[in-house]
């Protein structure tokens, strides 16, 4: 059993603030969180505290699409998405073949989003079965709950880069068999996008799904127009490209569809009818100039949104440069995204988007101890700014808005510090 102490702030869904709160931690979940002064006197004696006082303590981030090979791809200049894809991203995953490479890569990546204070993420692997396995292996070590697949390639890439419809399933179901449920890992089945799949291996992607009931499904849709118009022409069956996906079964409420940037009203209507989850990325979205996620109109159609980096694409490892980045794609729009809604979005509101509500995204009783704990003065600048700071809103939109890595001063795992 130990304790952590700081400025509370979670969503259920409402703000819930506590100024100098406790956070009791039994068998990496919270078995009780209160004001301080009313929960030490009754802890066992000798019961170490972690103190944070002064420092704001939430629910660790979650990422909802994120690319485990692209770390060494982040900041390639000068490309739209299929150029960039072609030019740096294959040529870079290719490299995930080798399973030392996976291995170090898997290590790399979970130090950098602890680091930023994501404690779950849904991550695209590479075509090579060992890159998913290699980073559930390094998730598990470290306690982390993480949702993870193989990308299913089987057309249009590199022929390194590519499987069949066939071993796609066959790998993909080897790791859901192994890692689907075990400790806190879950699998995602994942195509990559229509444009890389026969129909032979949406289909495969189709039966996984259908085979096994608990799984993800992460795949992208509509970033750009070039995509649209390929994706149309290879499936010219299909009556738009969200239907592409929903012919072979993949939407639902465990798809996460990255981007959705240039929906039709038809589209949106498949994606609220089967509640899949729309997952915006707006760092990707402007670095490569794919567009600006209409998140009002999503929301008027009753479909479901998560937040992610989408790194490589998107620039950032962190949720908060992330929903920073949110806020001006909203500012380009007219409108607005108030603090205490971004925190929501990449703290409950990505939890209930992956179902997970009961296990992570906010501070409550029997959810895991991962938490973040953020330093509002981290730079300079910011506690410069923080001196003009009257209420907990401003002091969070600030955060958000000058915030990165800097302002993480821990993250936990299941209580621990996490490593
Ligand atoms: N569409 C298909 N693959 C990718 C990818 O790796 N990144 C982004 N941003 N879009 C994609
Ligand atoms: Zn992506």
């Amino acid at each position: 059993m130990k304790a952590i102490r700081g400025r509370l702030l979670t969503y259920r869904p409402a703000p819930v603030y506590e100024e100098d709160g406790l956070i009791v931690v039994s068998g990496g979940k919270i078995s009780a969180v209160g004001p301080a002064q009313k929960l030490i006197p009754d802890l066992p004696p000798d019961t170490p505290i972690d103190d944070h006082s002064g420092k704001l303590i939430l629910p660790g981030f979650i990422d909802l699409h994120i690319h485990l090979p692209q770390t060494k791809v982040i900041a390639s200049y000068g490309a739209q998405l299929m150029e960039w894809l072609e030019r740096y991203t294959f040529v870079e995953e290719a490299r995930y073949a080798d399973p030392e490479i996976a291995e170090a890569g898997a290590k790399f990546f979970l130090d950098e989003l602890f680091r930023n204070g994501t404690t779950t993420a849904v991550v695209y692997g590479s075509v090579h079965r060992q890159s998913a396995e290699a980073f559930f292996i390094e998730s598990a070590k470290r306690g982390a709950g993480m949702i993870a697949g193989k990308v299913m390639m089987d057309r249009n890439a590199p022929e390194a880069l590519r499987d069949t419809a066939r071993s796609s399933y066959d790998d993909s179901k080897a790791l859901i068999e192994r890692w689907h449920g075990k400790d806190r890992q879950r699998y995602a089945v994942t195509p990559r996008f229509a444009i890389t799949s026969t129909p032979a291996q949406l289909e495969a992607a189709g039966a996984l799904l259908a085979e096994h009931p608990g799984v993800y499904l992460q795949t992208h849709l509509s970033e750009t127009q070039g995509e649209i118009d390929l994706s149309r022409e290879l499936f010219p069956d299909a009556e738009d490209y969200a239907g592409i996906y929903q012919s072979f079964g993949l939407l639902g409420p465990k798809t996460l569809l990255g981007h959705c940037l240039h929906l039709t009203q038809r589209e949106q209507a498949r994606l609220a009818e089967t509640n899949s989850i729309a997952v915006l990325c707006p760092t990707s979205n402007l670095f490569l100039g794919s567009g600006l996620a209409d998140r009002a109109t999503l929301n008027a159609n009753r479909i479901r949104t998560g937040l992610a980096t989408d790194v490589g694409a998107g620039t950032s490892y962190s949720m908060l440069r992330t929903a920073a980045e949110a806020y001006k794609v909203e500012q380009l729009q007219g409108r607005s995204l108030p603090a205490h809604e971004a925190f929501r979005w990449i703290t409950r509101g990505n939890a209930e988007a992956l179902g997970l509500e009961e296990e992570i995204g906010s501070i409550e009783v029997g959810r895991y101890a991962d938490l973040v704990v953020l330093n509002s003065g981290a730079t300079p600048a910011m506690a410069h700014r923080m001196e003009r700071c009257e209420s907990l809103e401003e002091e969070l939109f600030a955060l958000l808005t000058l915030g990165d890595d800097r302002a993480v001063a821990a993250t936990y795992v299941r209580g621990n510090t996490a490593s």
